[in-house]
This record gives structure tokens, sequence and C-alpha cells, in this order.
């Protein structure tokens, strides 16, 4: 497997696979893979003759008090997990790399970043769109490969593409979770054992949520209720929000209808945890 720490040892490794006509799939990541990004490989093995991996710590997405800093990285482990899913090539650049000194450009999806994770996190989406644009034209893909588990995040790009004509299939793939459903992320490693039962929460409260709109309610403030109790009967849990929403627009729903998103992202401890379904409700 190669590793590709520069812009221009991308474009050169690029240039030779389309001399030889083959397709190129990439998978963005932040690195400290787990079984979900390996799933999102595995998927860009079976449909692309090449696959690459970015691993890049993303400066512009986190806000100054937020988890930039201590953000897990081992590059060492990710290359071989990597590798042993099919990657055939590490894109790891430097920050400078990426952001030289007077860097100045952003792309900004207006609308989808307003709400949910992007009113809780002002800049994110506009710091995961800039960058996502870097790769996608240093990189320039057939298709891009995104977990659900970041629903918006994969909403935000696929509009992000469509509205800049980004010639790229942007492909999601469901959300792998651990036995007792708590769905991976690179941050489950900040909880400890304690935090750990109450991330549970999350998934617990999903699942509650979807089997109560299953048995016919309709309301989303009393979805809501259940979801909120069911969290805050959990140690160190505080909600950041909960939503109920077109899963196609993100706008909030007071009854619920149509294909609907149940988004949530809780605190547990100072670990913050996102998780997500969606439903197809029939009136
Ligand atoms: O989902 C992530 O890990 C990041 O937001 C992404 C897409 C790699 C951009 O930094």
């Amino acid at each position: 497997m190669e590793l590709l720490p520069t812009i221009a040892a991308v474009r050169n490794y690029v240039a030779a696979a389309r001399h030889r006509g083959l397709t190129i799939g990439l998978v963005p990541t932040m690195g400290y893979l787990h079984e979900g990004h390996l799933s999102l490989a595995r998927a860009a093995r079976q449909q692309n003759d090449v696959v690459i991996m970015s691993i890049f710590v993303n400066p512009t997405q986190f806000g100054p008090n937020e988890d930039f800093a201590r953000y897990p990285r081992d590059l060492e482990r990710d290359r071989e997990l990597a590798a042993g899913a099919g990657v055939d090539a590490v894109f790891a650049p430097a920050v400078a790399e990426m952001y030289p000194a007077g860097y100045a450009t952003y792309v900004h999806v207006e609308g989808l970043t307003e709400v949910l994770c992007g009113a809780s996190r002002p800049g994110h989406f506009r710091g995961v769109t800039t960058v996502v644009s870097k790769l996608f034209n240093i990189v320039q893909p057939d298709r891009a490969y995104f977990g659900q588990k970041d629903y918006q995040q994969a909403l935000v790009i696929k509009k992000m593409v469509r509205d800049l004509n980004f010639p790229v299939e942007i492909i999601t793939i469901p959300t792998v979770r651990e036995a007792d459903g708590l769905a991976l992320s690179s941050r489950n490693k900040y909880l400890t054992p304690e935090q750990r039962r109450s991330a549970l929460s999350l998934h617990r409260a999903l699942n509650l949520g979807s089997e109560l709109i299953k048995a016919g309610e309709r309301e989303a403030a009393a979805v809501r209720r259940a979801m909120e109790k069911e969290i805050t009967a959990w140690p160190e849990t505080r909600i950041d929000y909960i939503a109920i929403s077109d899963a196609g627009t993100l706008k909030p729903l007071e009854r619920i209808a149509g294909r609907v998103l149940l988004a949530l992202a809780v605190w547990v401890g100072n670990t913050r945890l996102i998780d997500n379904v969606v439903l197809e409700v029939s009136d």
C-alpha cells in the first residue's frame, strides 16, 4: 500500500491510474479507523479499480473549544487496517499541505447546514465542505464514500456536489454498531466505562422513538418527550438536540409522515456523540 504525503504525489498516482483507464474510489476519513470506516473502504474496493483513503484531521471543521488537538491519531495502525480492507493508497497530508499560510477560500452550503449539528457547531460544515471539495479536486474520484452516521454531513455533501457540478457519485453506507447498538465513532475512545454505558442512551432513544412511531404515534412532540426521558435517565448525559425532521430537507416536523429522520446529539461527560435513524412513515 502506498503512503502519499503530498498533493503532488496524489496527482501523480491518480494520473497513472487514469492513464490505465482505471476507476477511482475515495474514502475520506479523519483516521483512527474503526469498522465503520473499513465498511466504507470495502464498499469502495468492490466498486472501483483503485481505492484511495484520505486520513486528515481537518482543523477547519473544529470549533475553537472543540477536540482538534486531542482527536485520536495513529497513522501506523490506520495504514495496516486500511491495507487489510483493500485500500491501495493513503493520502495523509500535513495541515500546511492542505492549508498553506495565507489560505483564504471556503465552500459554504446554505440552508441544510444551519440546523441540527450546524446550529450547535457553527462553521463545522463550512470546514467539512471545504476540505471535501479540496479532496475531490485533488483525487478526482469517480465515487466517494460516507457513513450514514453522519447523515447531515452526507446530505450536505450531496447538495454541494449537485450545486457545484462535481463529477463524483456520493455513496452512503449504513452505520456500523457495536453488538449492544452503540454506533462506532472514533470519539467513543474518550468514554470511561460508566460513560460507555450511558452512551447507549442514544441508540435506546432512537429505538424508543422508532417503536412509538411504528405503533402509530404521529405527534413529534410526544416522541421527542419520550426520547428525552430515556436519555436523561442515564448518568452524565446532556442533550444537545433531538431532531424529528424531514429526511430530505431537514425541516422540523410537527406531524410525523413521509421519510423521517430521527437524529440526536448528546453529550456524555465531555464527549459529544451523534446517531440517527431514517424511517418511512405512512400517514
Ligand atoms: O466524516 C469525517 O470523518 C470528516 O468529516 C470528513 C468527511 C473526512 C471531512 O474531514
